[in-house]
């Protein structure tokens, strides 16, 4: 399959195309991924969006722009959240009833991406199809696009700020002391995160340049559990309690800007000075923004939330169409049964030093970073 490149111009004027219902479709998928496109469907369709719970910003920015944006595309758009609580099952039940109420196609940011296999058959007979969202969906043959940010390429930049972090901010040379986190078990993107971090740090833990002082390096060992900030912290707050009474904590890898404020409230409790301490984060959460500003978390990713939704609206418009959605992977992302093609937007990491040249598009964050500086 060949690769489709997509220069940085054509990305940015996706939300144009979106709105305009104009489409540069490139010739991705297979035969599986293109069934429910052969035919096309009404052009105002209705289109389900099945988001998991707010665990962090990027989600409930998704809902309001997945609305607007189907809306301005001539669409009829459902879109539900899986509640706070027992979000699996509600998950399940949201899918079943958009496959019921006609959807043409259903996206979904999986709450946990291996239990959607029943509602995913039923989505299959049913004619729709189906997109993973930002998340995965593992096990079935019946997930036929996947679009996100290239989430092992975010892990890499995690794991070389945390290296450039240490370098700078320490205050002294290597070697430093570390601990690793990683998000929750049941998001697929929890272990590309961290394997794409680890590919950039198990060699400097292998060479001494970095010394995890609890000895936890595996991912059952290094898990968060619904990514809860609650979790977080009491990790953080065990491992500072067992192996850092005496030893100075240099640096933390977080998944997430959720969890790395957690992580900075455990290690400030524990009296620890934070200006010499680097965590990294991802999402450009606006806490974490003016926390950056502010020299306490030293990174984060910007993954613009916007852009996300419009390539989504954009596949949708082909499929509406009767076309294949354009695709630029279809290599990475095997889901157990089958590669899904995907199509990955390039994330952006962000320090203090780049973050008003990162935020250029993204007026409230430009604002924190103008009103910090
Ligand atoms: C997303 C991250 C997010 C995390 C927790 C992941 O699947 O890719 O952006 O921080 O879920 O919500």
């Amino acid at each position: 399959m060949k690769r489709i490149a997509l220069a940085a111009a054509t990305v940015a004027a996706v939300t144009a195309l979106a709105l305009t219902g104009c489409s540069s479709s490139g010739r991705g998928g297979d035969a599986t991924a293109s069934a429910g496109a052969a035919a096309g469907f009404a052009a105002d369709a209705t289109i389900g969006i099945a988001l998991p719970d707010k665990t962090s910003e990027n989600w409930v920015l998704a809902g309001g722009l997945f609305e607007d944006g189907l809306k301005a595309a001539g669409f009829k758009a459902d879109v539900q959240y899986a509640p706070a609580s027992n979000t699996v099952a509600e998950q399940q039940n949201q899918i079943s009833a958009m496959i019921t109420n006609g959807a043409k196609v259903i996206v979904i940011g999986a709450k946990d991406g291996k239990q959607l296999g029943t509602q995913l058959q039923q989505a299959a007979d049913a004619g729709v199809t189906v997109i993973a969202y930002d998340r995965l969906i593992e096990n079935t043959p019946n997930v036929n696009y996947y679009v996100a940010f290239d989430n092992f390429k975010v892990g890499e930049l995690q794991g070389q700020a945390l290296l450039d972090g240490l370098e700078k901010r320490s205050g002294h040379g290597a070697p430093w002391n570390v601990e690793l986190f990683s998000g929750s078990p049941d998001d697929a993107n929890s272990a590309v995160f961290f394997n794409g971090a680890m590919k950039v740090l198990q060699p400097k833990i292998d060479d001494g340049t970095l010394k995890v002082v609890s000895g936890q390096t595996d991912i059952q060992q290094t898990a968060t559990q619904g990514w809860k900030a609650e979790n977080a912290q009491s990790r953080m707050d065990s491992l500072l309690a067992a192996n850092y009474t005496s030893a100075t904590i240099d640096g933390v890898l977080s998944p997430n800007d959720t969890l790395a404020r957690a992580i900075i409230t455990s290690v400030k409790q524990a009296g620890k000075n934070i200006s010499q301490f680097t965590v990294t984060g991802q999402d450009s959460e606006a806490e974490s923004v003016k926390s950056i500003m502010a020299g306490e978390q030293y990174s984060t990713i910007n993954k613009d939330t916007s852009l996300l939704v419009a390539q989504t609206i954009k596949m949708i418009q082909s499929l509406q169409k009767g076309e294949a959605p354009e695709v630029n992977d279809t290599t990475q992302y095997d889901n157990g049964v089958k590669v899904v093609p995907a199509y990955l937007l390039p994330p952006v990491i962000v320090t203090k030093e780049n973050a008003a040249e990162a935020y250029a598009n993204s007026p409230k964050l430009l604002e924190i970073v103008k009103a910090a500086q």
